[in-house]
């Protein structure tokens, strides 16, 4: 099957860049990228793109109106497609059976119900949404029950691994791109086609191809594997704090070794992002659900030590502060789950803040890209008073107005500008003593210190 027009629903941080790409690098296929978020499709058509990922301008703008299109139009971009990408939010459900844990599945049904509704012909359906495994079976039922009798459909699992922040360079370069189908004669068809697509500028051999069931839980094992280290360094980042070794330093000695490697092994206040415990939870979920209690008390312990981390972190500003903040202005550098990108969702930022406001802390938050009504939206979601975020959260724009009166200040997104502060104006502007509680082991510890500031850095022991 010749792939000459794709539809992708979901214009989220996945389907709006990955569809970027696809189009950039295929300009004999037309692209439609479709939600029913008016707002944000919008934003997709203008020069202010709902996402923030360096050098993604280039890769819309040099496709956009060629064969890159954005569109409300959902039944319209379905019915031109003969392959469609699912990339909805599936996010934890919050509500009823499985509230907590499991993957709450309500935008796929509808993005099949709607494919069923439309379609008409042969058309290819692609899992890019990260989905329990097992969820082609119920997509597959869906648009059998319900779609015309000249409709026929293949269903595949293509999960997306990009990472925020480093999207644009995840998706023209791939460590590897996963497509589980069918086992039939159609179903290789399929995978085929899809193979084609990205074999445009993706080496063969990076591309694999597996069964529908590896493929989908190949994603959920994938984040659960990087969580999992995150949180395994962060466990010994407490105990170099306790005994004065230094977590960097242990790092790059354990990180030396092949079997190990050396990425993912950043001590940090706590990793966020929307995937990750959303992941971990519907991997939990699943182990359950199938019987194996103790593969998933094993997995949930990977969360559990990321909310202890958040949790410390803030206990140690508060002690550290004489067992006090309240009233007390405390500057917050960084709101973003990580740098280089504008998204908050789970970020630590948000339990930091949340736990400091409860302690009647006056917060300054200041963020590059993040702007004051998400902070405040996620303050709210997280449970935050609505009169303490009106009384006691300021929002700046720069890490100098932040800091200007507080008593300390909590870096907790490992942004590159932090890393080149005016110490000196910094200081001048903070009450003494000054407190720095560096979350990401960014900031220049020994200048901080030689400056007059008192610095607790995490994973680092005095
Ligand atoms: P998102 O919330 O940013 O975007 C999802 C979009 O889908 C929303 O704009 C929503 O309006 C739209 N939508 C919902 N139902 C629809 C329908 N029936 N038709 C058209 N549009 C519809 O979510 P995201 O971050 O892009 O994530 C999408 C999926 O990709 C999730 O399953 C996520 O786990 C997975 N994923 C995300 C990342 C990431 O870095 N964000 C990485 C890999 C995988
Ligand atoms: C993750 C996966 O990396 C990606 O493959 C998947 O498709 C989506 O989920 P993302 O959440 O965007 O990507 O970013 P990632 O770079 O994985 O960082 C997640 C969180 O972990 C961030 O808060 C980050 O700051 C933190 N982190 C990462 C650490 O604390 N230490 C590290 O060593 C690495």
């Amino acid at each position: 099957m010749n792939i000459k027009s794709i539809c992708c629903l979901g214009a989220g941080y996945v389907g709006g860049p990955t569809m970027a790409m696809i189009a950039a690098k295929c300009p004999h296929i037309q692209v439609t990228v479709a939600d029913f978020n008016v707002q944000r499709i919008a934003a997709w058509n203008s020069d202010s793109l709902p996402v923030y990922e360096p050098g993604l301008d280039e890769v819309v703008r040099s496709a956009r109106g060629r064969n890159l299109h954005f569109s409300t139009d959902i039944k319209a971009a379905i019915a031109s497609a003969d392959l469609i990408f699912v990339s909805v939010g599936t996010p934890t459900k919050s509500y009823g059976i499985g509230a907590g844990r499991a993957a709450d599945l309500r935008y796929i049904e509808s993005a099949a119900r709607l494919i069923a509704e439309v379609s008409q012909g042969h058309k290819i359906i692609v899992e890019k949404s990260t989905i329990p495994v097992k969820t082609a079976t119920a997509i597959k039922s869906i648009l059998a029950a319900n779609s015309r009798a000249d409709a026929t459909f293949d269903v595949l699992s293509n999960p997306e691994f990009l990472a925020e922040g480093t999207a644009v360079e995840d998706l023209s370069a791939p460590d590897r791109i996963l497509i589980g189908g069918e086992t039939t004669p159609g179903g290789a068809d399929a995978v085929e086609a899809l193979v084609s697509v990205y074999a445009n500028w993706v080496p063969r051999e990076r591309i694999i191809t597996t069964n529908l069931w590896s493929s989908e839980l190949s994603k959920l094992v994938a984040n659960a594997f990087l969580a999992q280290r995150i949180s395994s360094i962060n466990s010994i980042s407490a105990l170099c704090e306790a005994t004065g070794a230094d977590v960097d330093e242990v790092s790059r000695a354990i990180g030396t070794d092949s079997r190990i490697g050396p990425k993912f092994l950043k001590a940090s206040v706590g990793f966020g992002g929307s995937c990750f415990q959303k992941d971990i939870l519907n991997l939990v979920y699943l182990c359950e659900s199938f019987g194996l209690p103790e593969v998933a008390a094993y997995w949930i312990k990977v969360i559990e030590l990321n909310d202890w981390q958040k949790s410390r972190f803030v206990e140690k500003i508060v002690r550290t502060l004489y067992n006090t903040v309240t009233g007390k202005r405390i500057a917050i550098l960084g709101f973003a789950f990580k740098k280089d990108t504008n998204d908050t969702r789970e970020s630590a930022s948000i339990a930091v803040c949340r736990d400091l406001l409860r302690e009647r802390a006056q917060i300054a938050v200041y963020d590059p890209r993040v702007d004051a009504d998400s902070i405040r939206q996620d303050l709210v979601e997280a449970g935050v008073d609505p009169e303490l975020i009106n009384t006691h959260l300021q929002i700046c724009d720069s890490p100098y107005t932040a800091c200007q009166g507080a008593h300390a200040l909590a870096a907790l997104t490992e942004w590159e500008e932090f890393r080149n502060l005016d110490l000196i104006r910094l200081y001048d502007g903070m009450l003494k003593p000054a407190f720095v509680f560096d979350g990401r082991a960014i900031l220049p510890t020994a200048a901080l210190k030689a400056h007059g500031f008192e610095v607790f850095v995490i994973g680092k022991g005095v």
